[in-house]
């Protein structure tokens, strides 16, 4: 085997001078930079630390400025079916009464506003207005629990929540000010609560939605002085605000994102830097016409994605887009063809775990539908299977269209490694190279490059504009996660191969991280939350293969022996403890299968063998248990997992 040859890496000036170029031309700067990169107290760079900008007129006042204020930003279509639209000079005023409310509320730069709202216009609006004032937005996905949000809350030190009444997913409506009431204490942070209205009030009425469900204002929790509703609140407003100019490494926001241990990390993301390579990589890598295509890229606004790849990098291109805010399936199986068609669509970007389920539905769901606007194809979020890829192409791209995918993650800011849209030929399964400016290699254990087609680590070598700037309140733990497993480099906790052609192949994470459909948990957090249930001695969860949802969700559980009467036949206990875990995590957590096991297999220092467990549950040959404590317990446990099965 020839080993892969050491990438050669560009010398540290000449990267910079790429980027710095780059900054200059899909920027407007307020005073432009002489630094570019600063690397001289790794792993914590600085990117044009010297020049000013702000991003929410980057995102909107130069568009305005430019001539195109009457451009749709932003086709948003409700689940119910309601639509609004706006201009980037209807968004801009929007952004404005905004700021202008926040800044009477007493937000200011460096302040924390958490966003808990569904995808709705007004969670864009937010998240420019505090960005426009220099305040720190930490948005939570609208699906998880009172306690998730109250964990964030207080880890970010929040000031402001923004919320809505309630949100509206498969035709039922969550109240998320409740959960936003359950959330918060006295003791906490929190000044304000804004609320926006979608599901009471005229918003709501107008949908005929069975408001029963959703929590209305006459109802317990409304805190005087601390809850305001959004509408009331922006419309005291102002619609002209003028930018403040910031320091390109002003903090833009808090993204939290599991890792390996119970705790959610705060990832922190600055200004220019991140702003410059989300711009420069939506652009290039789905080949963007601003004038011409209609965007749609799926996320949510709660995840990284929807924070480059809706919010900061479509808009600072001056993109059309559309936003949905509800289930792809609701009030019908072809609702996104639906959408396709009525907006011509033509960039579309998505993740494996939604063509999966659409390959599974069959192509005649889209065949009443008119696909011909679309003319690029984009993947994130996991890997995407060959087969996956090719019906995505064929059946929703009509045969002709580039499918880009695309590997980065929460840290990373942007897109990092995708092939070429313009490629004449296409791998599909592989990420094929990382875009240009950044520098990945596949190392073994040591440090050194893996051999063509072996298996390694994916590590980044150089810094790059939208790397994270850090962990919120936790330097060391930005230091031993991501740069202390191979010194100098970003480890990214991911595996992957170089094949002989030199493409770039996925392989997974090798962390206890899962990625259920396209979203990251973590074993541990989950782990964390079952031993905090009474029935639980100790749990271990694993991510299993899953056709569906690339990965699942599979926990293993000891009942303390105190509690096996409470907790009755093993089928209540495991009902109990899938609510358990929703309710204090979210549904997104919510376990495949929990099977009740006497014992986990430990090796004799106490350590529990997961991988026996991952094996067992994607039946696999559980492997070697000779360094087990109890030889026999894998047995046992498989004996369970098969039992299982033929009930299924
Ligand atoms: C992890 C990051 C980046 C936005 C969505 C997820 C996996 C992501 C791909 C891809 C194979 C991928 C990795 C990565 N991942 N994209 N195209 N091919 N794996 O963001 O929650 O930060 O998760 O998702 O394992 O480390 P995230």
């Amino acid at each position: 085997m020839t080993t892969t040859s050491p990438i050669r890496l560009p010398a540290l000036a000449e990267h910079s001078a790429l980027w710095e170029g780059r900054a200059r031309n899909v920027l407007t700067w307020r005073r432009p930079f002489l630094q570019g990169v600063n690397w001289s107290d790794p792993p914590f760079a600085t990117w044009f630390a010297d020049g000013e900008l702000n991003v929410s007129e980057n995102c909107l006042d130069r568009h305005v400025a430019a001539g195109i204020g009457d451009r749709i930003a932003i086709y948003w279509e409700g689940e119910p079916g309601d639509r609004v639209q706006f201009t980037y000079r209807e968004l801009l005023a929007e952004v404005c009464r905004a700021a202008n409310a926040f800044a009477t509320l007493g937000i200011g730069k460096g302040d924390r506003v958490v966003i808990y709202l569904p995808l709705i216009p007004e969670a864009i609006i937010a998240m420019l207005a505090c960005a426009r004032i220099g305040a720190i937005h930490s948005v939570v996905f609208a699906g998880f629990s009172p306690q998730s949000l109250r964990a964030r809350v207080d880890d970010a030190g929040a000031k402001l929540v923004i919320t809505a009444d309630g949100g509206i997913r498969k035709g039922k409506v969550t109240p998320l000010k409740g959960a936003v009431d359950e959330a918060l204490t006295e003791a906490q942070s929190v000044e304000h609560v804004l609320v926006v209205q979608r599901t009471s009030g005229e918003r709501g009425e107008r949908l005929n939605l069975e408001t029963g469900s959703a929590w209305m204002p006459e109802g317990v929790g409304w805190r005087p002085g601390r809850d305001m509703w959004w509408h009331e609140v922006l419309d005291a407003e102002s619609s002209v605000h003028e930018p403040e100019a910031f320091a390109a490494e002003t903090p833009l926001f808090i993204l939290y994102t599991s890792g390996t241990t119970g705790a959610p990390k705060g990832i922190v993301h600055t200004s220019a830097g991140y702003l410059t390579q989300a711009v420069f990589t939506h652009s290039t890598v789905f080949d963007l016409r601003p004038e011409s295509d209609v965007y749609w890229c799926t996320a949510d606004v709660g995840w990284i994605t929807g924070h480059s790849y809706v919010v900061y990098g479509p808009l600072a291109n001056g993109a059309t887009q559309v936003i949905y805010e509800g289930a792809p399936d609701t009030p019908h199986h072809a609702r996104w063809w639906e959408l396709v068609e009525r907006y011509r669509v033509s960039i579309f970007y998505t993740a494996p775990t939604a063509i999966r389920t659409f390959m599974r539905l069959g192509r005649q769901l889209a065949d009443p539908y008119d696909l011909s606007s679309l003319r690029v194809l984009g993947s994130v979020g996991e890997p995407i299977n060959p087969e996956a890829w090719e019906w995505f192409r064929d059946n929703v791209g009509g045969g002709g269209t580039p499918v880009i995918d695309t590997w980065w993650q929460t840290e990373t800011g942007a897109v990092m490694a995708a092939p070429g849209v313009h490629q004449e030929v296409f791998k599909p399964g592989s990420v094929q190279h990382p875009v240009s400016g950044v520098h990945l290699s596949v190392v073994r254990d040591d440090g050194t490059p893996t051999a063509h087609d072996e298996i390694g680590f994916l590590v980044a070598e150089l810094p790059w504009p939208s790397m994270a700037r850090g962990i919120w309140g936790d330097p060391d733990r930005f230091v031993d996660t991501y740069w202390s497993r191979f010194p100098g480099r970003y480890f990214t906790g991911d595996s992957a191969l170089v094949d002989s052609d030199g493409d770039l192949w996925l392989r997974g994470r090798v962390d206890d991280v899962m990625n259920v459909a396209g979203h990251r948990l973590s074993t541990a957090e989950i782990e964390a939350t079952l031993g905090a249930h009474p029935y639980v001695a100790e749990s271990a969860v694993v991510g299993a293969f899953d056709e569906k949802s690339g990965q699942a969700v599979v926990a293993f559980v000891v009942l303390k022996d105190s509690q096996r009467a409470a907790a009755g036949e093993d089928a209540h206990a495991v009902t109990v403890l899938r609510t358990w875990v929703r309710d204090q995590i979210g549904a997104i957590a919510s376990p495949r299968q929990i099977l009740v096991v006497p014992d986990l297999p430990k090796t004799r220092s106490g350590k529990i063998m997961r991988r026996l467990l991952r094996n067992a549950a994607e039946d696999r040959p559980v492997g070697d248990v000779t360094t087990l404590s109890d030889t026999s317990i894998m047995a046992v446990i498989s004996a369970r997992l098969a039992a299982g099965h033929t009930e299924d």
